[in-house]
C-alpha cells in the first residue's frame, strides 16, 4: 500500500511519446517538484464542520493560518462539546482573535439525529472554550450568517464543481449526514470526507470502545460512513500520539504573538483533563489533525480498510468497527490513520499559529 493513498503519483512513463506541449508541462511540474518537495499539495477548498471546543478552536487557526494550501469556504456549527449556541459564538471568537473577521460561519443542528445531546463541559468547560483562572475568549462582534448550515452546505457542494469541495467534520457528523439525506444529489460532489472521530484499534474516550464525536451522533456517522464519499479517518488511534506537553505549551508562548500565547492559554486548561483522568504526558490534539493532514499528509500513516458504526448494541454504540486484518469480505471504505509524526506535527503548528497576530 502506497503510504499516502490518495496522493496522485506524479511521475508517469512513456514521455518520449508525449507531445512538446505535455513534455513542457511535465518539466514544469518536475521544476515544481523539485522545488516545493514531493508532497507539494494543491490548494484544497474546504468546508470545517466543528464544535468548538479548544481542539477545534487550533484547528481553525491552523486553516487560517494555511492559506496556500487551504482556501476556507466556511465554518460550520454543531452541537457537541457544548450546546449549538455556544459552539457557534466559539468559532466567532476564534475567527476574530485571528484577526479574520471576514469568514462566513453558519449554525448547524442543535442536537443528534435520534439521540439527546451528551456534551464535555468535563474536558472543554461550562463555556467550551475556558481560559484557566475561570477567563473565556472576549465577545465577538462578528455575526453569524443567516443561512442554515445544512443549507450552506448543500448550496455550495451544488455550485461548485463536482469533486472539488472536501469536508472536514471535526464534531459529530450530524450536519453532513442531514445535508446528505437532505439533497442525496450533492453526496458524489464530494472530493473526499476528512474527519476527526472514531478509534480503529485504540479504545474509546468516551466509553470503553467509542470515540466521542462518532458517540453523540452514531447515526449520522453511519450515514456518512456508508455514503461512498471517499474517507479519511483521523481517530484516536493517532489524536492519542500528538500530545500537547508542557514543554510544548512553552514553546508556543515563545516562539509565536498574541494568538499563540492564547492558544498555550487554552492549552493549559485544556490538557488538564487529560493529565488528571488518564495520567497522559499531554492532551492530544485531537482536530487539527484534520487540518495537519491537509496541509502535509506525510505527517501521518493510513491503511484503507472498513470502517462500519455500530448504531443498535448498547455496550459497543459509536464503535467504529475497522476490519483492521480484512476478516470479512467488506469493501474498504475509509483511509484510517495509525501513525503520526508528532515531532513534525508540532513544528508545523507552531510555523503556523506564528504566522497569525
Ligand atoms: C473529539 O471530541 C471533542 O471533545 C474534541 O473536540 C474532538 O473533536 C475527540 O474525541
Ligand atoms: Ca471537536
Amino acid at each position: 500500500m502506497p503510504k499516502n493513498p490518495t496522493r496522485v503519483e506524479p511521475f508517469r512513463s512513456g514521455i518520449s511519446e508525449l507531445s512538446v506541449t505535455a513534455r513542457v508541462l511535465i518539466l514544469v511540474e518536475a521544476l515544481w517538484l523539485g522545488k516545493h518537495g514531493r508532497n507539494a499539495v494543491s490548494k484544497r477548498k474546504i468546508i470545517l464542520d466543528c464544535d468548538p471546543g479548544h481542539d477545534d478552536a487550533v484547528a481553525i487557526l491552523l486553516a487560517l493560518a494555511s492559506p496556500e494550501v487551504i482556501d476556507l469556504l466556511g465554518i460550520t456549527c454543531v452541537a457537541g462539546n457544548v450546546p449549538l449556541k455556544l459552539t457557534r459564538n466559539n468559532a466567532l471568537k476564534v475567527c476574530e482573535l485571528a484577526g479574520h473577521t471576514d469568514v462566513a460561519v453558519y449554525s448547524g443542528c442543535a442536537r443528534p439525529m435520534v439521540r439527546e445531546l451528551n456534551t464535555a463541559e468535563n474536558v472543554h468547560g461550562e463555556s467550551g472554550l475556558n481560559l484557566p483562572g475561570g477567563g473565556v475568549l472576549p465577545e465577538p462582534s462578528m455575526t453569524l450568517r443567516s443561512q442554515h448550515a445544512v443549507d450552506y452546505i448543500i448550496e455550495t457542494l451544488t455550485a461548485e464543481d463536482t469533486g472539488s469541495i472536501t469536508l472536514c467534520p471535526i464534531g459529530p457528523l450530524t450536519n453532513i449526514a442531514v445535508a446528505m439525506i437532505q439533497a442525496p444529489e450533492i453526496v458524489p460532489r464530494i472530493r473526499e470526507i476528512v474527519l476527526m472521530g472514531g478509534a480503529a484499534i485504540n479504545p474509546g474516550n468516551v466509553t470503553p470502545v467509542a470515540e466521542f464525536n462518532i458517540y453523540v451522533d452514531p447515526h449520522a456517522a453511519h450515514v456518512v460512513f456508508s455514503s461512498g464519499v471517499p474517507l479519511v479517518m483521523m481517530g484516536l488511534d493517532v489524536t492519542h500520539q500528538v500530545l500537547v506537553t508542557a514543554e510544548r505549551i512553552d514553546a508556543l508562548r515563545t516562539t509565536g504573538g498574541q494568538v499563540s500565547s492564547t492558544v498555550a492559554d487554552l492549552m493549559t486548561f485544556y490538557c488538564r483533563f487529560d493529565l488528571d483522568k488518564y495520567r497522559m504526558e499531554g492532551g492530544p490534539l485531537h482536530d487539527p489533525c484534520v487540518i495537519a493532514y491537509l496541509i502535509d499528509s506525510t505527517l501521518f500513516d493510513l491503511k484503507h480498510v472498513n470502517v462500519e458504526i455500530e448504531t443498535n448494541a448498547d455496550l459497543s454504540l459509536g464503535q467504529t468497527v475497522a476490519d483492521w486484518w480484512k476478516v470479512t469480505d467488506r469493501t474498504p471504505n475509509c483511509h484510517v490513520a495509525y501513525q503520526a509524526d508528532d515531532t513534525r506535527f508540532f513544528e508545523v503548528l507552531n510555523e503556523r499559529l506564528a504566522r497569525l497576530p
